[in-house]
């Protein structure tokens, strides 16, 4: 299974430091990726763990001050990118043509991207769960080839569930990836949204999915480490 940690806004430079001499003990048959906030890219130092960003720039390189590009990352080692999380798009207004530039400068140079997709509350209760999903998911992915869509990771997020403790049910966790392995047949899915030790059972019943993506659990190395123990294989 991928279990992705992704640290947010997070840590200062001494945390930090602390926090991956922590996470070194961690010893796991699971593939792991941290992917801390991006001033700490280039001190990662774990041989247990994969390196992954949390955000890349549209744009390929240029005058485009503040941006890191694809080529900047894969000179740094990182592997996996996450792109298009709902915080992002919320406080970013990061739009699906945005995702499908970042998606392709990514698979460019060869790093993975893990897409975030995900209905909100209100798009939940008013069952336009399905009809968005895929949606997103063809505006995210157009000009994209099947060898090319392949290559992404999709992480499932139900926006309602980031940070605040409610999941969905196994049955609606399975209606979504039923839907995303209709699109996508070859691709690996990830679950994110408050997965903790108290839900992992459930949703180590879920067939469909590969992983999963932390942000909170990432942070508390005791509550994280029996996660990934938990983790079925
Ligand atoms: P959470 O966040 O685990 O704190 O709900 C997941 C995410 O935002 O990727």
């Amino acid at each position: 299974m991928i279990i992705v940690l992704n640290n947010k806004c997070h840590l200062t430079k001494e945390e930090f430091k602390k926090y991956q001499q922590e996470l070194k003990e961690i010893t796991s048959t699971h593939k792991l990726i941290l992917c801390p906030s991006t001033i700490h890219l280039t001190n990662f130092n774990l041989d247990n763990m994969e390196l992954g960003s949390q955000n890349v720039s549209q744009f390929e390189q240029g005058a485009h001050t503040g941006e890191i590009s694809s080529q900047q990352l894969k000179s740094y080692k990182v592997q996996y990118c996450i792109v298009g999380h709902s915080e992002r798009r919320r406080e970013n207004q990061e739009t699906s043509k945005e995702i499908n530039a970042k998606l392709k400068n990514l698979l460019k140079n060869e790093i993975t991207p893990i897409l975030c997709i995900g209905e909100t509350l209100k798009e939940r209760k008013t069952k336009q769960t399905k009809q968005i999903i895929k949606q997103d998911l063809q505006k995210c992915l157009q000009d994209l080839n099947n060898k090319e869509r392949e290559r992404i990771i999709i992480a499932y997020e139900p926006i309602w569930s980031i940070g605040t403790g409610k999941i969905p049910t196994v049955e609606e966790i399975k209606e979504v990836c039923t839907l995303i392995k209709e699109q996508l047949p070859q691709n690996k899915i990830i679950y994110g949204g408050s997965a903790n030790n108290s839900n992992i059972e459930m949703l180590n019943k879920i067939p469909q999915i590969n992983g999963y993506l932390l942000g909170g659990l990432s942070l508390k190395i005791d509550k994280l480490k029996e996660f990934i123990q938990k983790v079925k294989n």
